[in-house]
């Protein structure tokens, strides 16, 4: 027999968020703004926060509000309201995040510190300003990338997203006593606003790159991000799930098994 205190199973049928109160950083566009729309569509109240005055894309069944993640002020009031209002915080997905495509040469320290920033600090700051409003049972997801995987060329992104696969295993040890859950997840290359500005044949080299030989959607994404903050993930903390069609599983054999194909 399972020890009394071990969560029970969400109910079949039953919507994988139904009564949850989650925040989702970075929801006015892309992966964020998917991952609100299917939290809303899972059952939660949903609050989606961006630095944006309004959300690019429509955001149905989500209570949209601007919010800098890089403000620490802003997080205190949002996090205070939302438990105010509800009683309490449930979840966060943390995506907020900025590119800066310069290489090793090129980098500057204040491109790198803007970059941390947001991606690192804004992290940083969500979990602290959330985790006092939250009970046993709730969750955090922390948006990390292929390129915390491996060496990409955008250094300022790429160390960035590394620093975040430490937070969120320091956070996931320190708010396990809690019953508070912390997992991330890495994305390869997605079609969204942040990929759109990527230069010309970037996305044709990841398509060659992944072995499901595609780019993914938002909406992929969505659903692995949705069950990690939900119940159903109840036993699955500082786990890094990579949702990238296999990119980073071959460590660079697919073009040698590609140029092997015809041999
Ligand atoms: P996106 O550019 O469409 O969305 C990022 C959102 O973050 C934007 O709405 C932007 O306004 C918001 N944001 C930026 N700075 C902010 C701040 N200071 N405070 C609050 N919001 C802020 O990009 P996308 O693709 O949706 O990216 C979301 C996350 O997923 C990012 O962390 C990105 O690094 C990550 N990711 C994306 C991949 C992709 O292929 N699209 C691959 C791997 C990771």
């Amino acid at each position: 027999m399972p020890p009394s205190s071990t969560p029970a199973p969400p109910p079949p049928g039953r919507p994988a968020l139904a009564g949850r109160v989650v925040l989702v950083t970075g929801a006015g566009s892309g992966l964020g703004a998917a991952q609100a729309r299917l939290a809303a569509a899972e059952g939660a109240t949903v609050l989606g926060l961006d630095v944006l005055e309004e959300p690019r894309e429509p955001l149905p069944g989500v209570e949209y509000r601007r919010l800098d993640v890089t403000d620490e002020e802003a997080w205190s009031r949002t996090a205070a309201d939302v438990a105010r209002r509800f009683g309490r915080v449930d979840a966060l997905a943390g995506n907020a995040g900025v590119t800066w495509r310069a290489r090793l040469g090129d980098v500057s320290p204040a491109d790198l510190l803007r970059v941390h920033e947001v991606n690192v600090v804004g992290t940083l700051l969500g979990v602290q300003a959330v985790t006092p409003f939250m009970a046993a049972r709730s969750s955090i997801v922390v948006v990390g990338s292929v390129a915390a995987l491996t060496g990409h060329v955008p250094l300022a992104y790429t160390t960035s997203k590394w620093a975040l696969r430490g937070l969120a295993k320091a956070a996931c040890l320190e708010l396990g006593p809690r019953g508070i859950r912390v997992n991330t997840v890495h994305p390869g290359f997605i079609e969204t606003p942040m990929t759109a500005s990527a230069a010309p044949g970037f996305r044709a080299a990841n398509v060659a790159e992944t072995p499901l030989g595609r780019t993914g959607t938002a909406d992929e994404v969505a659903a692995v991000v949705v069950f990690l903050l939900g119940p159903a993930a109840s036993f699955v903390s500082g786990a890094e799930v990579t949702v990238d069609g296999g990119l980073t599983a071959h460590g660079g054999v697919k073009s040698i098994a590609d140029a092997m194909a015809g041999a």
